[in-house]
């Protein structure tokens, strides 16, 4: 299958990557990028480094050009995880936050959409966050703007898979804390965390090998949490699987 990353980049990008090399049922990770990929260390004797290459795309608001569509065209599942996050989104203004996560977003579905393959579903997973809120009148007592802006994104990407029945399927995954090398668990981050779920915390690995697994094998559910996530990375992560580096 051909998989487009995008955000590949970034620290849950980049365990996409490393993780999408290794796996025989992908022929082809088109990384749609304003940088250029780098093949990640600590691949494994199983990656096939060949199927990686970088599509550069520097403005991400107009219709794509054709370069860019051409190396698209016929994609079987895109892994989005282009966002400004909410740590790095402090010093950013939010026009400009708000630009980079929804209108790209928006965006990038309508272009990857109408160049996927006609014969099967189009799969489209989408990384979001535990404390994301779709509802949009909910009064919410910490980073308001930007939760309810993320769960605009959410709703756009829901509803475009409805009207694009059965063309289009979606997935929208709602990590807590992401743990992994370089990125350990912390206190403060549980406690926030298990505020909104029972399980605050995901390794890298289990959510890369998680979203893979949903465009390889299929959606099994709109909203996948956690739990959910761990769920299926049990079923095909091995240990060696994991990436190596300290684990909490
Ligand atoms: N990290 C966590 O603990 C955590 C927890 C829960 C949910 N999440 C969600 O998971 C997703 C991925 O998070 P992450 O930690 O991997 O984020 P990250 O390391 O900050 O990576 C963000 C990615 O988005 C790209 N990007 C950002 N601004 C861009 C712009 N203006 N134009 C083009 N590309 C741009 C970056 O590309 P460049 O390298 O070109 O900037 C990078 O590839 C996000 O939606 C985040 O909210 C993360």
């Amino acid at each position: 299958m051909k998989l487009v990353v995008v955000g590949a980049t970034g620290y849950v990008g980049t365990e996409v990557i490393r993780l999408a090399l290794r796996n025989k049922a992908i022929t082809s990770v088109i990384a749609l990028s304003r940088k250029p990929v780098n093949v990640p260390s600590h691949l494994g004797a199983d990656a096939d480094t060949s199927k990686l290459q970088t599509v550069d795309l520097q403005d991400w608001e107009k219709p794509y050009p054709d370069a860019v569509k051409g190396k698209l065209k016929g994609a079987d599942a895109c892994i989005w995880m282009l966002a400004v996050t909410p740590t790095k989104s402090k010093d950013r203004d939010f026009g400009e936050v708000t630009k980079v996560c929804l209108d790209y977003t928006k965006n990038g579905l309508e272009n990857l959409a109408a160049l996927a393959s006609t014969d099967k579903p189009f799969r489209f997973i989408y990384t979001s966050g535990v404390a994301v809120e779709r509802d949009q009148t909910k009064p919410l007592d910490v980073l308001s703007d930007y939760r309810l802006m993320r769960g605009r994104v959410e709703n756009f990407i829901i509803d475009f898979a409805k009207l694009h029945e059965p063309n289009v399927e979606v997935a929208i995954t709602r990590p807590g804390g992401i743990e992994g090398p370089g990125h350990p668990k912390t206190e403060q981050g549980s406690i926030l965390f298990s505020k909104f779920g029972a399980t605050p915390w995901i390794h890298v690995s289990e959510l890369a090998a998680a979203m893979i697994e949903l465009c390889v094998s299929g959606i099994t559910k709109e909203t996948l949490w956690s739990k959910d996530m761990q769920e299926i990375a049990s079923k095909v992560l091995k240990m060696e699987d994991y990436v190596p580096g300290e684990r909490f």
